[in-house]
């Protein structure tokens, strides 16, 4: 973030109190904070009865090994059986899970009831190919009813998946499908994207080349185009499951039985994989998207517009919704096809009263202007959220007012990867919101903004952003590196969990969340790692060195900026080494990754010591118009960053 837009920021002092009917029948009221400071272990013990146990736990939390939590001691339950059994056992199996829309207009309509045929079929599929409780499976499917029956397979069998995000590439299939070593990859032909087939199944192929272990594709039929088979090992989900019972009993495993591993980018080269575990993720699912949406499940119909191959689509578009028996909406194409009103089109026709999605979506919107939206009815919402960045105020005014028809409450939410949950937002019922800032911690989470030694800053000043103690959904470990884990998260400042952002709090104490400290980026909420990228660029066979630096955007937050020197047989290449090199990252990364601009450049400038002084080339990067298309860097360029390194 600028200093200029920081300041903007400080200067905020719009405010937005509950609506009256909205507090009147709000699910939290204000006094939940004092009740879950009073007694945490048994606000959260009774948060847990959201949760059918097929056995009770004997304790809360075990934090007697930091920072390694235990939650739920001794409970045992069934993912699986949560999401869907018991609400068809209680009478709910004719009640929509989701109503499903395709970008080219096809449409699926789920009950409760048909979700649970079609994940014990799946259960049972996984079962006929040897899928053993803990085994992995590595899911890479576009956004399908089969996403989430694929997920609720394998957690019904104890088999923690792993979603990889249809937009990533063979490479990085590759890389995560080794690190946890998954036997078994879920995926499609395709999906359909802008208009067009994004293919799947070719990426699995070329994945696997290199994964020898992995012994099975079940491959969902979506695009209908030719791909590849290697028999024996290919099967069609629709011949393949579709033969199997629909009956399955569920097995009931331990509180901490992993659930799922979802990888993200850190600061280092390699991802992480983050482990959650089942009783606590749940719990945690149930009770945020319960509070922080005000949702009455009866009469909802949820939207989280994001996708499943991130956190924001497991724990609210699958975990959480589920749990408590939402309707939820789910879109599988992109907001602008086949025209730029396709959101509030489904937001009319389904009659959303709830929607959650990232101010990246929300600048992009603003953009092309509130006629757009206009063309719809969008009285049916009743609370708007934002979710992955920081939202500035700009955008959350229009968003309030121009989707919200300025009587929605904004909850801006703050959590990660990591968090599992919703961890600092305003509650719709009972708090005020302020344009730009997430508020605060949520009855029973602990959050702090501190300064380098650890210390809580006064109301008025800025630090770094921690929490303060164990919360249910909080990932476990990076999968298969417990040191990591230790050292990433809990080594920065005695016993507190340091997330790797920046904020402040106000006079108020409210919290203002401003992005990332550390060499990780948010490209439209997507959380990518400068010495990922840096790798990528290093590995292709004309260049030297690379840095990459994230520089703010008005649409996506920030973008990928590259500085790469090119080693001598590569000069003299021009926009045609860019536009190679810009490919290079998409095929190893994805196209998510691809910088937006890369300068060619005869240096970087580094500190005696050796390392890249990124935050001059940020400067760099934010104050020269560098454009679309990349220019070769000039002395200007470079006389920039020398001056900036004398001074
Ligand atoms: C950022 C997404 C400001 C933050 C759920 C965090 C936010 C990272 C907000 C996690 C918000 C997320 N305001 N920043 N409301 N929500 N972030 O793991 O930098 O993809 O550390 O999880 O997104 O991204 P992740």
């Amino acid at each position: 973030m600028t200093q200029e837009a920081l300041s903007n920021l400080l200067h905020e002092t719009r405010r937005f109190d509950p609506p009256e009917d909205l507090a009147a029948s709000a699910n939290v009221t204000a006094d939940a904070y004092e009740q879950a400071e009073a007694d945490n272990a048994g606000f959260w013990a009774e948060q847990a009865k959201r949760i059918s146990w097929a056995e009770p736990f004997d304790e809360v939390l075990d934090w007697s090994r930091p920072p390694f939590a235990k939650w739920f001691v001794g409970g045992r339950l069934n993912a699986a059986y949560n999401c869907v059994d018991r609400h068809v056992e209680a009478g709910s199996g004719a009640r929509v899970a989701y109503h499903w829309e395709g970008e080219p207009g096809d449409t699926r309509t789920i009950t409760y009831a048909d979700l649970l045929d079609e994940v014990c079929k799946a259960a049972n599929a996984l079962i006929e190919l040897g899928v053993k409780t803990g085994d992995r499976v590595a899911i890479y499917l576009p956004m399908l009813p089969e996403t989430v029956i694929a997920m609720l397979a394998c957690a019904r069998l104890g088999a923690p998946h792993t979603v990889v995000f249809g937009g990533f590439s063979s490479s990085a299939l590759r890389d995560r499908i080794i690190d946890c070593e998954a036997h078994i990859v879920i995926t499609a032909d395709g999906g359909y994207r802008k208009g067009s087939i994004g293919p799947l199944k070719p990426a699995v192929d070329e994945a696997l080349k290199e994964c020898p272990d992995v012994r099975n594709v079940l491959v969902v039929r979506r695009t209908k185009q030719d791909v590849d088979w290697t028999d024996g090992r290919d099967l069609w989900w629709h011949e393949f499951v579709d033969k199997q019972s629909t009956e399955h009993t569920p097995e009931a495993f331990d509180a901490e039985h992993p659930l799922y591993v979802m990888y993200t980018s850190g600061t280092t080269g390699t991802p992480k994989g983050i482990l959650h575990t089942t009783g606590g993720y749940l719990v945690g699912c149930a009770y945020t998207q319960w509070a922080v949406f005000d949702l009455k499940p009866d009469t909802d119909v949820y939207w989280t517009a994001a996708d499943i191959g991130w956190v924001t689509g497991h724990s609210y578009i699958v975990y959480g919704p589920l749990a408590n028996g939402t309707t939820s909406i789910m879109y599988e194409g992109t907001p602008d096809t086949p025209h730029p009103g396709r959101w509030w089109e489904i937001i009319e026709k389904y009659q959303a009263t709830i929607l959650y999605c990232a101010p990246t979506a929300i600048r992009t919107f603003m953009k092309l202007g509130e006629q757009i939206p206009a063309k719809n009815d969008l009285s049916s919402l009743r609370i708007i959220g934002s979710v992955g960045e920081p939202i500035n105020p700009e955008a959350y005014v229009w968003y309030r007012k121009t989707i919200g028809g300025d009587r929605c409450p904004v909850v801006d939410t703050w959590w990660q990867t990591e968090t599992g949950m919703i961890m600092i937002s305003p509650l719709p019922g009972a708090t005020q919101g302020k344009p730009g800032s997430a508020m605060t911690p949520l009855p029973g989470v602990g959050a702090d903004v501190v300064d380098e030694s650890g210390t809580s800053v006064p109301n008025g000043s800025g630090g770094y952003l921690v929490l303060t103690k164990p919360w249910p959904a909080m990932l476990r470990t990076i999968w298969g590196d417990d040191q990591r884990f230790i050292d990433t998260y809990w080594s920065r400042h005695e016993g507190l969990y340091f997330a790797g952002d920046g904020a402040k709090k106000d006079e108020d104490g409210d919290i203002w969340v401003l992005g990332r400290v550390d060499d990780v980026m948010n490209v439209s909420g997507h959380r990518l790692s400068t010495t990922e990228i840096e790798s990528a660029l290093v590995s292709h066979p004309k260049v030297a060195e690379a840095a990459v630096v994230g520089s703010s955007d008005p649409t996506t937050g920030q973008a990928v900026v590259a500085f790469v020197i090119l080693r001598e047989s590569a000069h003299g290449g021009g926009d045609h080494v860019v536009q190679e090199l810009r490919n290079h990252v998409a095929t190893q990364i994805g196209p998510i990754a691809k910088p937006r601009s890369i300068l060619v450049v005869a240096e970087l400038p580094k500190t005696r010591s050796g390392k890249i002084m990124r935050r001059l080339l940020r400067d760099v990067a934010e104050h020269r118009d560098v454009g679309d298309v990349t220019t070769l860097a000039d002395s200007d360029v470079m006389g920039t960053i020398e001056r900036g390194m004398s001074d």
